[in-house]
């Protein structure tokens, strides 16, 4: 794994990790992730904390055997009633998912698998905030062996893991003369988005490409029914595809434009 320290390395081996090893994140780790999530809180206007050691929030999915081990997340929290900065939490919430896999973590993003009143006493929420969302953090089941596996053997398992919408289907307001005009950069961009995380795996976002003005496009598929996340989702597909089409920025929204540069 050594010479994969690159962000679209995270993005081809990433998976939602529900069984985890009970090490926990040790104090050198949580600073580490606590470095990245400095500068993102900064930069986002968002408030994502790191919250080790409260295997009560997860008491009953580790019951059930939903998930194994559950003890740590990072909570999601931001702006009240803010649909960018909803959006924003998906964007840079996932940016520090891949940087912690990067770093052999395990990640999974939940919106029901967790006691939100019980992770809201672990976090700091100002009156004008809310917690959106939880990311479950922590050493995937048999770390160790893990850590032996190859990165074309993770790449691998996250090709291979579920099912995804194709790419015509991501890009189902193009015809397929205009997919086969639109530049690489742009394929790449949309195959990064088709490895993100979605709720209930609905992958609500589609991309378009404008040869004209030579930007892409991202909507909310409003047929995928992730009306709950569909922002939240839209910021992680965002993410991703920035990161496959390799240098650019996005505005944000619902229709938001891609500038390639
Ligand atoms: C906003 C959001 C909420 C999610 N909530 C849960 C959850 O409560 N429980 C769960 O097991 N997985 C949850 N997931 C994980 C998704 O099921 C998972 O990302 C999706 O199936 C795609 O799989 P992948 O992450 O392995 O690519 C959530 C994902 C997102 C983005």
């Amino acid at each position: 794994m050594a010479e994969h320290t690159q962000l679209i390395d995270a993005v081809n081996i990433r998976t939602a990790i529900r069984s985890y090893d009970s090490d926990p994140i040790d104090d050198d780790a949580a600073r580490q992730l606590e470095m990245t999530l400095d500068p993102i809180n900064l930069l986002s206007g968002l408030h994502i904390q790191l919250v080790r050691d409260r295997p009560q929030v997860f008491a009953e999915a580790n019951a059930s055997g939903h998930l194994k081990n559950a003890a740590n997340y990072l909570a999601i929290v931001g702006p009240k009633d803010d649909d960018e900065a909803k959006e924003r939490a998906g964007f840079y919430a996932e940016r520090v998912v891949l940087a912690a896999t990067l770093r052999g973590l395990g990640t999974l993003w939940v919106a029901g698998s967790w006691d939100r009143a019980e992770a809201a006493r672990h976090c700091h929420v100002r009156r004008d905030e809310e917690l959106y969302l939880g990311v479950v953090i922590g050493h995937p089941e048999h770390h160790l062996e893990r850590l032996q596996e190859s990165y074309d053997e993770l790449v691998e398992v996250q090709r291979t893991h579920r099912p995804t919408k194709s790419y015509e289907e991501f890009t189902a307001g193009m015809t397929d003369d205009e997919r086969a005009a639109a530049p690489e950069w742009f394929r790449a961009g949309v195959e990064a988005a088709m490895k993100a995380p979605s709720a209930m795996n609905r992958q609500p976002v589609t991309f378009s490409y404008d040869a004209d003005a030579d930007t892409a496009a991202a909507h909310i598929d409003p047929s995928a029914g992730d009306e709950h996340w569909a922002l939240n989702d839209l910021g992680i597909a965002k993410l991703h595809f920035q990161i496959g089409a390799g240098q650019g920025q996005w505005a944000w929204g619902d229709g938001g434009l891609f500038i390639h540069r």
